[in-house]
């Protein structure tokens, strides 16, 4: 058997490693990557260098990774349960607790929920089932991932591949997808609602091609639960009225929501027990512990407050005030992520150096996180930043760059309305 033809078809760990190496190495050297930090203030950090800073790349977009309740909820969940977990499979024995929390996570996002360990191990778990064709009445889905879709679920294209056909297609290219679905029996798309190095997902006419051919959707939003939508709901599921048997919803719980966990939001009743039973590591591996739990619990009650629209709004707020200031491809959207592009991995890594030593912590991110040549000052707001540390930060950004050949300023500030006003 020629081995060579079986291997590699999706991944090519050998490769990234040869190319992303010595970027990683130089990271290190100028001491952007390996820090070990202490919290000094709310999103403040000392590092093992004695420098202080603000987490300018934080997925955190609300700052409710700090909020009182929440921290407090998780200790005295612990304290009045009287264990972290039960030492079994959550789909033999579970915490009645965790029941609690995944009913008010469904009352939440008014969609049939589980909660997972992680957004990965709920990926990890679902995409080869989905692949299997057991959630589309034992057909074999096609399944078509978006060449951005998140390492989370893109590493799972050999399992995938081992159950049905996977296919890579351009990024947001509908065309590509309906093409496809004209050729196939039956498809499965499988992509970012927000993309973790910037952009959205083109809904509308995703959700065009599945009322037109059925293709099952199985969307990633991690990027955008808590941050948009009404209570938090998210880019993806407030644009979809309700979730029906060819949707699977997956987002992070350890971003904006501040906590920890993942969640799975499923449109047909039998998917949420099937995923219960053979979801891989979302059964056979830990559950949320009880601290997660008792956090969980606290940031449903905050979405369904008032205090969740006031830190959206305060987002919107810093999100207008850093595109007033510095000009990216993400300008104008209400989503969090800013890529600052630099072009060389070195640049990149010179200017993350430069704002770490000067009172800002960002990530460089080069290849494989984004394409070659395209390296970038990752900066992510929230809603807990003050203007004043926005205005410095720009500018702190905006000079050194400028005085490396690379001029961010705006050329014209867009009075364009925010698409989070339309969400
Ligand atoms: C889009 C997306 N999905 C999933 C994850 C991973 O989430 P978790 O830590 O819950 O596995 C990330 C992590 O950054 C992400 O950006």
């Amino acid at each position: 058997m020629n081995t060579e033809k079986t291997k590699n078809n999706f991944i090519n760990y050998k490769k990234v490693v040869s190319l992303a190496n010595e970027n990683w190495q130089e990271a290190e050297m100028r001491k952007i990557s390996g820090l070990s930090v202490d919290v000094a203030g709310q999103n403040y950090l000392h590092d093992q260098y004695g420098r202080h800073f603000y987490h300018f790349c934080t997925t955190s977009y609300l700052g409710l990774d700090y909020h009182p309740t929440i921290l407090a909820s998780a200790i005295s969940a612990i304290q009045e349960t009287g264990t972290l977990r039960i030492a079994n499979s959550k789909n033999r024995c579970k915490l009645a607790i965790l029941d609690v929390f995944e009913q008010e996570l469904s009352e939440l996002f008014e969609v049939s929920c589980l909660s997972t360990l992680s957004c990965s191990s709920a990926s990890s778990g679902i995409l080869p089932l989905l692949a299997s064709g057991v959630l589309t009445d034992n057909v074999s889905p096609t399944m078509v991932f978006d060449k951005f879709s998140h390492y989370s679920m893109n590493h799972l294209k050999p399992s995938c591949a081992d159950e049905t056909e996977v296919i890579t297609a351009p990024h947001n290219d509908m065309n590509y997808l309906e093409d496809i679905c004209k050729k196939h029996h039956k498809v499965a798309y499988i992509a970012d609602g927000v993309y973790s190095m910037g952009g959205i997902a083109d809904i509308d006419s995703i959700m065009y091609l599945k009322e037109k051919y059925g293709i099952f959707l199985y969307l990633d939003d991690s990027h955008s639960i808590s941050a948009l939508g009404q209570n938090g709901k998210g880019y993806v599921r407030t644009k979809m009225k309700e979730l029906d048997d060819n949707v699977i919803i997956v987002a992070s719980l350890a971003k904006s929501f501040g906590c920890s966990g993942g969640v799975v939001m499923f449109g047909d009743d039998a998917h949420t027990k099937f995923v219960h039973r053979y979801g891989g590591p979302s059964n056979w591996s830990q559950s949320l512990n009880v601290a997660a739990i008792g956090a969980g619990l606290a940031s449903v009650k905050i979405h369904s407050s008032s205090e969740l629209t006031l830190l959206q709004q305060k987002l919107q707020n810093n999100i207008r005030q850093f595109d007033a200031a510095i000009q990216t491809e993400q300008s104008g959207s209400p989503t969090a992520i800013r890529l600052i592009r630099c072009g060389e991995s070195g640049l990149a890594n010179k200017a993350a150096e430069y704002l770490a030593n000067h009172g800002f912590f960002t990530s460089a991110v080069f290849f494989p996180v984004v394409p070659q040549g395209k390296a970038a000052i990752r900066v992510t707001l929230r809603a807990d930043m003050r203007s004043e540390i926005i205005t410095e930060f720009c500018s702190l950004i905006s000079d050194f760059l400028l005085s490396h050949g690379i001029d961010i300023k705006p050329e014209k500030i867009s009075s364009a309305p925010l698409l989070a006003e339309k969400i």
